[in-house]
Parts: structure tokens; sequence; C-alpha cells
């Protein structure tokens, strides 16, 4: 009777100490060296389009990749700099996803990262996605 009791209650506390089941653990997007500064990648993360820049001043960071403008998918532009969405040139920071250009009304919303071990993870968006 003891057991039937406290396997519940285990298992119920346990799950709770877990990461979700929701899709929130991090993802593992690469390797560093997949990432070399001067450069942007687009990865999925969860189904969702994730922008990782590596610049000089801000190392790499990640950010949704959907404009919040009107939803199209930015790329990074190493020639200017700049995070870019292709469809009215909305430009944003590399380094802090501000809006530096064109009719995006808000921020690329940032991701959660991590290095660990010469790995990148990136975990859950930090702010409000485009069309979520
Ligand atoms: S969708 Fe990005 S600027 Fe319009």
């Amino acid at each position: 009777m003891v057991v039937g009791i406290l396997v519940p209650v285990l298992g119920y506390l346990l799950s709770r100490t877990r990461p979700s089941a929701n899709n929130l653990d991090p993802t593992l997007v690469g390797s560093v060296t997949d990432f070399p500064v001067g450069t942007g990648k687009v990865v999925a993360v969860n189904d969702k389009p994730v922008i990782l820049v590596n610049t000089k001043a801000g190392d790499i960071k990640a950010f949704s990749a959907i404009c919040t403008h009107l939803g199209y998918i930015v790329d990074y532009k190493k020639e200017k700099g700049v995070i870019h969405s292709p469809c009215h040139d909305g430009l944003f920071n590399p380094v802090t996803g501000a809006v530096v250009g064109g009719p995006p009304p808000r921020p690329l919303p940032a991701y959660e990262l991590w290095i660990k071990d010469a790995k990148v993870y990136v975990g859950r968006p930090l702010g409000k996605i485009y069309g979520t």
C-alpha cells in the first residue's frame, strides 16, 4: 500500500523538477565552429526558425528569425553587419535584435543560448514571437 501511494507522489514530484515534455528542452544546434565570427545562420528550434549570429561585438546570439513586421524569415548580411528582412528591407542589430531600419515595429526577440563543451544550445524565446 505504501508503494501504491509513494509511486504516484514521487512521479508527480519528479515531473515538476524535470523540464516538461512540451519541447522546452534546450536544442543542440551545432558546434561553436558552425557559427564563425561574421556569419549568421538560420536553424530550426522546436519548429521555429531561429537565427544565430556571431559578431566580434556580441559573440554568438540567437534571435527569432521571424520578422516582427509581417513574418518573413530574416537572414544575415555580413557586408552590412545587420540582420535583414528581405521583403521590406527591415534591418536589425545583430547584437541586440533592435530595429535599425525599415518598417518592423519591434525588435527580434532573443532566445536563451548556452555554450557547453563547444556545443551550442538554444532554449526558449525571451519575448513574443511574431504570429504566436
Ligand atoms: S516582413 Fe520584415 S520588413 Fe516586412
